[in-house]
């Protein structure tokens, strides 16, 4: 087969149809692509990427901002055959060199700048402190400048430059690859530090996501569609870039925030100025407008005619938030689960499937087609209906669910089939009803969820663990109104150690946002006696989790010394309450 959605729509008479909607508060302009115009960037920079001699099984890693360049060089890759590697621009140069290790990319695309509420996020220094980290090499590193400022450049043996190579490329045309080859690498957390990098097949992924815009999302080709997330994230790969695009829709790609681009209005804007038929966000960014525009002054200034329904997924959606958005949206909120390793949703009302527009509150849906899920306890059997649970899916799995994780089957199968045989294990934990609508409840791994953004609290612990003053630390999830959860790290300190606290803290807030990046929203630290232990060593943070959020919690017999849990208890006390 061979990646040629956009020349199939082209082809049949969509050539005018806009396909990208680029809406940049953040710079003050709008962009519209048509299929025609997408067609054109997309094969003449597959010519700029083979002309520098990347070929069908190549990486690409591609670090760049919401712009449609960033689009049009996933489309190019996947044109071509070349895997790409997106990596989301809130990581730091740590965890791209990291990453750029593990992929081994043939070439790099960045951008000159991406920009942030008050900042700009330079790329480039960010790039080439990676490069420097990385003991792997790209031939070259292709920069898209933003127009409007001077150009820059990086070292000249690496540095090619997007506008004046695409002012003499030749289009390439589409490279045929078998269903499963790799169409893309997204790199995730898991227990560990080691970045996790999802294998996606391209035929089986496609029609999946096709497959999805009808039957799921309730969509017809031609209308407009809008995933509120980042390139960075799965749901931006299968749900900004390739589904829409598959299926004929037009994609709203939204480079700006949910409030303070200009205002809490932002999204009610977006959502009337394009007409979009349905949109799909993470409850934070609802959270963060309910906080700022608790009854709706800014979004009442818009008219919302076209707007059928609203998808919410990354994180748990409170019933508060949801019946704010069903009142101010005034349409069907549905929350449906999903990972990146599934590439699309486990759990979801089907809207083309005729599923009901108003499930029960609190589920995140039933079973799609493909998805045969069961709850079972730890001992592999089958729970009853609404019995708390580890939540597998029977295998098969369905097409487009990861294929493998890059360069490491080993881990894939350990990881995600051995706890359960038979099953995938998903690590989320929940529960069934008894019509079959799910609820997912936590995560049963290490991973925490901090503004739908996906983190491994042992990353988070690895890189605290660098401060020479730390001893021994324990990441575990706060609650948060906004989002959802931030990280919390509890520290014990070398005894000798004799830097004021206030300083300790800055220095480890400054090393986390240096080694893995701002996004982690790491600004939370409790110093402590010293953590509670298993006899085998292992720390319990699923009860120091219940513990510091004020849940009860459990201390298991095998904690070596339980009065630990008191002290930090009294610590949790003088230093949380009232935040
Ligand atoms: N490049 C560089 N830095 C970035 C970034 C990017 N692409 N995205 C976020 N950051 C930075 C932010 O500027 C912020 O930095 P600061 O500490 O200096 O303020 C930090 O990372 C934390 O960002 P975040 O937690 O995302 O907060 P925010 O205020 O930037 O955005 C939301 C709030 C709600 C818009 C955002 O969290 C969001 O979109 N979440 C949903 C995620 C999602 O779509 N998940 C997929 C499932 S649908
Ligand atoms: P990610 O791989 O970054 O998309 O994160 C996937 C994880 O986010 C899942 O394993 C869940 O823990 C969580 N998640 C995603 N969607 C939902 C949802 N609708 N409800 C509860 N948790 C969710």
């Amino acid at each position: 087969m061979c990646y040629n959605a956009v020349d199939r729509h082209v082809e049949s008479g969509r050539g005018d149809q806009p396909a990208i909607i680029h809406d940049s508060p953040v710079t003050d302009t709008k962009r519209i692509i048509t299929y025609r115009e997408l067609h054109h960037e997309v094969s003449r920079l597959a010519g700029v990427l083979v002309k520098h001699g990347v070929k069908k099984g190549d990486v690409v890693v591609i670090y760049m901002p919401m712009v449609p360049q960033a689009m049009f060089t996933m489309l190019a890759c996947a044109r071509i055959g070349a895997p790409h590697s997106l990596i989301f621009g809130g990581f730091a140069s740590k965890e791209l060199s990291v990453r750029i290790d593990h992929a081994k990319p043939k070439l790099l695309v960045t951008a000159s700048f991406g920009i942030e509420p008050g900042r700009r996020v330079h790329y480039i220094p960010l790039v080439e402190k990676a490069l420097e980290l990385s003991s792997h090499k790209p031939h070259k590193v292709l920069i898209y400048n933003r127009p409007g400022v001077e150009k820059v450049t990086t070292r000249p043996e690496l540095s090619l430059d997007w506008e004046e190579e695409m002012s003499k490329a030749r289009p390439h045309d589409c490279v045929s690859v078998p269903a499963n080859h790799p169409l893309y690498i997204l790199y995730t957390s898991g227990t560990t530090g080691t970045p996790k990098g999802v294998v996606r097949d391209t035929g089986g992924y496609a029609v999946m996501l096709n497959w999805t815009m009808s039957s799921v999302y309730g969509l017809k080709p031609g209308e407009v569609w809008w995933a509120a997330s980042d390139l960075g994230w799965v749901v931006g790969h299968s749900y900004i870039c390739y589904a829409p695009l598959l299926h004929g829709n037009t994609t709203v790609l939204y480079e700006g925030k949910p409030v303070g681009t200009p205002d809490p209005g932002a999204f009610f804007r977006v959502m009337s100025e394009h007409g979009t038929a349905a949109v799909f966000t993470a409850p934070t960014a609802i959270r963060a407008i309910r906080q700022q525009d608790p009854h709706t002054e800014y979004g009442k200034k818009y008219r919302l005619d076209r707007l059928r329904f609203l998808f919410v997924a990354g994180e748990r959606c409170d019933l508060e938030t949801l019946q704010w958005a069903k009142k101010s949206f005034g349409v069907p909120v549905l929350d449906h689960w999903w990972q990146t390793e599934s590439g699309s949703p486990i759990t979801a009302s089907c809207i083309g499937l005729g599923n009901s527009l108003s499930p029960p509150a609190g589920t995140a849906g039933k079973p799609v087609p493909g998805y045969n899920v069961t709850v079972i306890d730890d001992e592999k059997h089958p729970v009853e209906p609404n019995t708390l649970g580890n939540i597998v899916v029977t295998l098969p799995l369905p097409p487009g669910a990861a294929l493998s994780l890059w360069q490491n089957e080993e881990l894939y199968k350990r990881l995600y089939f051995t706890k359960f045989p038979g099953y995938y294990d998903t690590m989320d934990a929940g529960f069934m009803d008894e019509d079959g609508f799910v609820y997912i409840m936590s995560r049963s791994d290490d991973v925490i969820n901090v503004a739908g953004h996906r983190l491994s609290t042992g990353a988070l612990e690895e890189c605290v663990l660098k401060h020479p003053g730390v001893v021994d630390c324990a990441v575990v999830g706060l609650e948060d109104s906004l989002k959802g959860h931030v990280p919390l790290a509890l520290c014990v300190l070398r005894h000798d150690y004799e830097k004021n606290t206030d300083t300790l803290l800055n220095d480890l807030i400054r090393l986390v946002r240096e080694n893995i990046g701002p996004v982690a929203a790491f600004r939370k630290v409790l110093f402590v006696r010293c953590l509670p232990k298993t006899r085998s060593g292992k720390i319990p943070r699923s009860s120091l989790g219940n513990l510091v959020n004020g849940k009860p919690y459990k201390i298991t017999p095998t904690i070596e010394d339980p009065s630990v849990f008191k002290d930090i208890e009294e610590t949790v006390r003088k230093h949380l309450s009232g935040r």
